[in-house]
């Protein structure tokens, strides 16, 4: 069985700030994180040869695996954040007092919400299918750098999480998840490098 490893980027300079969205690159401390996570990534996959390291196509994953060195990086469209489309940039107070409406209608439904001009969660879970598809069919170990929401479906796809509850599975910072998936089902463990 070879593992798949799932992490968020390191905090960004937008995450301290609390605004959604953006291209924005690390913080001090997401700057750390990347450090941490090339150590482990190397000290865990040092015999693995074939493996990769998947990013999106955006700043803050491209950073986060830069200190990596000696694997194949790939960047994947399909692997960025939700797209906020109007909302991008805002911050979740922002987003309830200037747009009530909607940010109402996502609390209520978190999951088929879809942002004007922007995503739901539902459009995230179809754009990962080739994702998906190509993840399964690897046979060397995989590092995911991606996303808050991306991470949620990614996640839930892997563990078999139903569909409600993908918007709300709690996807912390600075944490990796190793999924390794064997013949007598999914075996999941958690490995947190700092707060
Ligand atoms: O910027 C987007 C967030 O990472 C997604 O979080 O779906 O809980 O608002 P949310």
């Amino acid at each position: 069985p070879r593992p798949i490893l799932l992490t968020r980027h390191g905090e960004s300079r937008d995450n301290v700030r609390g605004r959604i969205g953006g291209d924005n690159v690390l913080s001090d401390k997401g700057e750390i994180y990347a450090k941490k996570l090339a150590n482990f990534v190397e000290k865990r996959l040092k015999s693995e040869r074939a493996a990769s390291i998947w990013t999106s196509t955006l700043q803050r994953t491209i950073l986060t695996a830069t200190p990596i060195v000696g694997f194949p990086k790939i960047q994947w469209r399909a692997l960025d954040e939700i797209n906020a489309g109007v909302c991008d940039g805002m911050t979740y107070e922002e987003i309830r007092k200037n747009m009530p409406e909607e940010y109402d209608a996502r609390k209520k439904d978190k999951l088929r919400y879809r942002y004007p001009r922007g995503e739901s969660y539902l459009d995230v879970i179809q754009r990962l299918e080739p994702v998906i598809i190509e993840l399964e069919r690897q046979r060397a170990p995989v590092v995911v750098i991606s996303h808050q929401a991306v991470l949620r479906a990614l996640y839930a796809y892997f563990a078999d999480r139903p569909l409600k509850e993908i918007p709300h599975i709690e996807m912390p910072l600075h944490t990796i998840i190793e999924i390794q998936m064997g013949v007598t089902g999914v075996q999941e463990k958690r490995y947190k490098l700092m707060d």
